[in-house]
Formats: structure tokens, C-alpha cells, sequence
């Protein structure tokens, strides 16, 4: 799945937006401030562990200064997603010195890896919490409170969350992101995923439509449908003995609104099926956009991978893809250096990235994890210099491709739904075309707002953006 930027999601104006919404009430009232980092997922679960603390009346603050529990939402996927938190929690040290009744705690995927010896290792840490166990976060700091140190690391193979309303952090008030199931069985042999969010889970197909209803009510006009591997959603309806697949899904939430876009993050290319991709094209409001992650071009590095998958069976997925959905949108995980790679093999990668010419690319290079698969069978052996070097060759014919495909699109007509002023100027509209392509254009017609749909004609581009006027 995309993982989300510090910058992207830490927007100021937006939080600001959201969190004036839930202005805090009395002054006596346990602030709590959360930070997240990672994939969607955990922006996500952020929004669950906010609804379960304010519904034990506590209060949520944007500024760490003024709160009385901190909260890091962590990431294991590379070392230096760990690293990254490491250090936060030092400036935190400090803060705790000055207030020694601040709670610091350790929730998501750090948490869950490391367990209790994150309390040993980081002694300022007074909770670690992993994403199974969020319900139990108001006891825990009950117990925190005297003094204990409070971990729950429990996995479950039921706990989806379905029945809680996320408190919309990070908002902009017209996209949100609304989880459909949790963990995940594949064994991908460089990924920690399997083990820090356990096995996979479906959540109840009603509380998904239910949250996408209440979501359209409150003005939202865009939800993007979120699991590590979307298209093994499986759901059993027992009252209507009725099996939801992913494109029923798909299809039940299209049909809460047309004017509500629907998109969804992470296929997975061997349980991507046909009847996803005719569901697609079926609706005008499922927008026209995959993320597809390969991670290598290279057959011999997709079987040690244990992605299931050969070259071929990937592109005859991106053929099938263009055939269905003609201009659809595409994008993908790459990951340079793992373990064996050698020239030839990545000289497979960058063919691939030729043939399928991605839209947007999330390009890594491997970094080991301990306790995974490639971690016990593997020897890490790409020098570090070579990793890097390849990666920098990915990201370069990345950057060439994504140039392209936004020159494609000028002289084209985008429906585009705004999400609110641009970054640079409060005289532009900023949205994202069906293609997710982020689109900028001038306030020329008073009759738009945030949430509304325009057709904008695409006159030039910047590698990131697409430049136009209303039509
Ligand atoms: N479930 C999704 C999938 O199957 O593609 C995404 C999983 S992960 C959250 C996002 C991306 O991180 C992966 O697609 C992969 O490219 C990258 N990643 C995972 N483990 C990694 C590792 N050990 N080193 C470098 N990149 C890694
Ligand atoms: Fe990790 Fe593979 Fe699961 Fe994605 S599908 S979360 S890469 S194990
Ligand atoms: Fe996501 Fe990172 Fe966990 S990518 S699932 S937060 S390891």
C-alpha cells in the first residue's frame, strides 16, 4: 500500500480545519496528542484510536506541547521508518524531563515488533500498544497513570474496529480513507507486515457502507478503500447468505452516491480479478486508477520474493488492465537490491517500468527485517553503494515515465474534485482528476466550493502537477 508522507499528511491547514471541529471543551480535560507515520492503514487506525479515547472523554490537541499523552502511530517496513521514530521519541525525552506526569506512548507496527523490550530499550515509553489491541488503550493508561507501564501486543484474527466511527484527524473535509479489513496471509519474504498486524480479516461489509453513508452525509465526496491486499476482501453476509467479494464491494459502496469517488489501495497482481476490473469500468465513480505493486522485474527475484507471480503473469495483469480500462492509471512499489539481485535482474526492472510506463512509483531500496522470511533464508548481499545506485537508476526512468504521462494529458478535458485552495495561491482550486492526478486551476466560477466536481480543460503541467481552466 502508498504510504503517506510526513509532509502530506501533516498539512497544517488541513489539521487545522479538522481539528477546530473538535475544539476541545473544559480546561481540566487529559489532552492527547497522536502522530502517525507509515502506510494509510495507520493514518487510519489513528482515527479509531482518537474516537475510542475522546469517547472516554479525553481531548485531542494538534501542538505536543500542551498534551498529557503523546502518541506515536510506528512503522517497521525499512529501518529507517524505525530510526525515524527513535528520534522523535528523543525530543520527547526532553519534554518529559520538564513534565514528569507526561505519558509517552508506542502504538503500531514498532510496538507490536518489539513488544516489551521497547520499554526496556526506550525507558521514557510508558505504553506500547499494537494495532489489535487499541480497545484497550483507556485501561492501559489508567494503569500508566500509577506508575505501571502498560503493554498490549495481543494479535486477534476477528478485530476489525467495524463498529467505531474514526474521528477524522487529518481531514480536508471531502476525501477520507475507511479500512475494510486488517493483517495479511501472504508471505512476501522481505516484508514484516505479516507479523506486526497479524492474519487477515474482513470487516462486516454493512459498517464499511454504513461509514461511507455517514461520510457522504457529512459532505465527504471521496473514500479510498483501504487493506494491505484489497481484492482478498471476503466477507459472508449469513442473513442474506450473500458472499461479498471485493467487487461487490466495490460496487455496494459506488452505489451510495455518483458524487461519491471511490478509489482503494493495495491490489494485489495475482488476486486482482476481471470481475474487479469490469466493476471499474461499470461505474463512472470508481475512479480509473490501480496501484499495483510489482517490486521487481525479474521472475527469479519475484520467486524469492514469494510474490507468487512471474514477469509475464504481471504484464498479461497491466494488458488486461489497459484493455478493460483504457487510459486507467497505474502505479507501483519497486524495490531495488534485494537479496542475490544482480545486474541482469534489475536490468528487468527497469525494462518493466519501459513497458508498463507507471503513472507514480514508490521506489525503496531492500532493507532487511529481522524475523522475516528473507531475513532466516537470505544473505543480504547487495552492497549498500549498488542498492543505492540502482535505486537512483529506478527513480531516474521514474521520473522521466511520470513526466510523460502528465504531458499526455494536456489538450485533455480532467473531472476533477476539489479538495481545497492550491498549496501556493488562495486564487486557485487544487484537486485530484479521476487518474489521481493533482490538478490545479483559478477561481474563475463563484458557483464552486470544496466538494465540488469541475471539468477543467489541462493547458500545461510541472512533473507533479496539471495546469488548467474550468471549461
Ligand atoms: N501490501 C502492499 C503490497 O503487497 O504491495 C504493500 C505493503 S508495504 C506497506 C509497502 C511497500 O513497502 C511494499 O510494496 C514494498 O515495496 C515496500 N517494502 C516492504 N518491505 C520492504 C523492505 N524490507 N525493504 C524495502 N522496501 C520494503
Ligand atoms: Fe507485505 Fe506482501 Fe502482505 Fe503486501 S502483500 S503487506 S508486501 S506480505
Ligand atoms: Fe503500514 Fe508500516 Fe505497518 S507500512 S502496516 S505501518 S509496517
Amino acid at each position: 500500500m502508498f504510504e503517506l508522507t510526513h509532509d502530506k499528511v501533516h498539512d497544517e491547514k488541513r489539521q487545522g480545519e479538522a481539528f477546530a471541529a473538535l475544539a476541545v471543551a473544559a480546561s481540566s480535560q487529559k489532552k492527547f496528542y497522536i502522530e502517525s507515520y507509515g502506510c494509510a492503514m495507520n493514518f487510519a487506525d489513528s482515527e479509531v484510536v482518537a474516537s475510542i479515547l475522546i469517547d472516554r472523554g479525553f481531548g485531542v490537541t494538534q501542538n505536543f506541547e500542551q498534551a498529557d499523552l503523546i502518541f506515536l502511530n510506528t512503522c517497521s517496513i525499512r529501518e529507517k521508518a524505525e530510526l525515524t521514530v527513535r528520534k522523535r521519541l528523543t525530543e520527547f525525552r526532553k519534554l518529559k524531563k520538564e513534565n514528569p506526569g507526561l505519558l509517552v506512548g508506542v502504538l503500531g507496527c514498532m510496538a507490536e515488533r518489539l513488544k516489551s523490550k521497547f520499554i526496556e530499550e526506550e525507558k521514557l515509553v510508558d505504553l506500547v500498544v499494537g494495532p489489535d489491541a487499541y480497545r484497550s488503550l483507556p485501561g492501559l493508561i489508567e494503569e500508566a497513570e500509577t506508575g505501571q507501564k502498560g503493554v498490549n501486543v495481543l494479535l486477534s484474527r476477528e478485530e476489525t474496529y467495524g463498529d467505531i466511527s474514526p474521528i477524522r484527524l487529518n481531514s480536508n473535509g471531502v476525501t477520507a480513507f475507511v479500512s475494510i479489513m486488517r493483517g495479511c496471509n501472504n508471505m512476501c519474504s522481505f516484508c514484516v507486515v505479516p507479523f506486526t498486524r497479524g492474519r487477515e480479516r474482513s470487516r462486516d461489509a454493512h459498517s464499511i457502507i454504513k461509514e461511507c453513508e455517514d461520510l457522504f452525509a457529512q459532505g465527504y465526496r471521496e473514500v479510498t478503500l483501504l487493506g494491505q491486499n484489497v481484492d482478498s476482501y471476503y466477507w459472508v453476509d449469513e442473513d442474506k447468505d450473500e458472499i461479498v467479494s471485493f467487487a461487490k464491494l466495490l460496487e455496494k459502496v459506488a452505489l451510495v452516491s455518483p458524487l461519491l469517488r471511490v478509489r482503494f489501495s493495495t491490489s494485489h497482481p495475482k488476486d486482482i480479478t476481471d470481475e474487479v476490473l469490469f466493476t471499474m469500468a461499470k461505474y463512472g465513480n470508481i475512479c480509473k486508477y490501480i496501484h499495483l505493486p510489482v517490486q521487481s522485474g525479474s521472475t527469479r527475484m519475484l520467486q524469492m520474493m514469494n510474490r507468487t507471480y512471474t514477469r509475464e503473469w504481471y504484464i498479461s495483469k497491466i494488458n488486461r488492465i489497459r484493455e478493460i480500462l483504457p487510459g486507467c492509471g497505474l502505479s507501483t512499489d519497486m524495490i531495488t537490491g534485494f537479496c542475490t539481485e544482480t545486474e541482469e535482474d534489475h536490468k528487468e526492472t527497469l525494462s518493466l517500468m519501459e513497458y508498463c510506463e507507471y503513472d507514480l512509483a514508490y521506489m525503496y531500496y531492500y532493507s532487511e527485517r529481522p524475523g522475516t522470511l528473507a531475513e532466516r533464508r537470505y544473505e543480504d548481499d547487495v552492497p549498500e553503494e549498488i542498492k543505492k545506485r540502482r535505486l537512483q537508476e529506478v527513480i531516474a526512468l521514474h521520473r522521466i515515465q511520470s513526466l510523460a504521462s502528465m504531458q499526455k494529458e494536456v489538450g485533455k478535458t480532467a473531472k476533477v474534485l476539489i479538495e481545497g485552495n492550491s498549496k501556493k495561491s488562495d486564487e486557485h482550486w487544487a484537486g485530484r482528476s479521476d487518474i489521481n492526478k493533482v490538478v490545479v486551476f483559478p477561481k474563475t466560477n463563484n458557483d464552486l466550493s470544496k466538494g465540488s466536481y469541475a471539468d477543467v480543460l489541462i493547458t500545461e503541467c510541472t512533473a507533479g502537477t496539471l495546469i488548467g481552466k474550468i471549461v
